[in-house]
């Protein structure tokens, strides 16, 4: 993955960004300029794609701070919004309520699949479907806020 990462960040697909202190990494995040979810993609709104921080440095603004980052650097290049996808488990619920701290709204798509909404009383894999959000600074052409 770090090898994908450092070529797509060479070649400018994505910014890899990495949290340090003294020691040790505290946290990588990567944001697609091109987005995973069509609608997204479409809308040329780059994607926050797979945030991490360390098990011993969480609670501290790491997360909020690499965010705050991307969004100060997708307007470089005339990205005014920027999205993410979070799953609808538990296992997200961290980042579901740092989302929501932070302002991103859902793109009132519901839950998708293989970047299809997904009717009620469907199944699908329980590992893919995604909720998605979009940034609150939504004046990007086709935003579907
Ligand atoms: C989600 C994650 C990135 C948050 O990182 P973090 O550096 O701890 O986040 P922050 O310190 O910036 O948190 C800010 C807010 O997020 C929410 N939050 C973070 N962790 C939370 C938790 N365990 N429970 C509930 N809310 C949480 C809170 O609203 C928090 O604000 P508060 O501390 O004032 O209550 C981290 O928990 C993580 O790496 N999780 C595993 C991987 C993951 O799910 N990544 C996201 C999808 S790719």
């Amino acid at each position: 993955m770090g090898t994908e990462y450092l070529a797509d960040h060479h070649a400018g697909r994505r910014i890899v960004l990495l949290a340090l202190d003294d020691q040790s990494i505290l946290a990588y995040g990567t944001l697609l300029w091109e987005s995973c979810y069509e609608p997204f993609r479409v809308a040329k709104i780059p994607e926050i794609n797979n945030l991490v921080v360390a098990e011993q440095a969480r609670r501290h603004g790491v997360a909020t701070a690499m965010i705050g980052e991307f969004e100060r650097r997708a307007p470089v290049a005339g990205r005014n919004t920027i999205c993410l996808g979070v799953g609808p488990y538990p296992g997200y619920g961290p980042v579901q309520r740092l989302y929501v701290k932070l302002g991103y709204q859902p793109d009132a798509n519901g839950i998708t699949y293989a970047n299809q909404p997904v009717p009620p009383g469907r199944t699908v894999p329980r590992r893919s479907p995604t909720l998605a959000h979009a940034s609150p600074r939504a004046n990007a052409p086709g935003c579907l806020l």
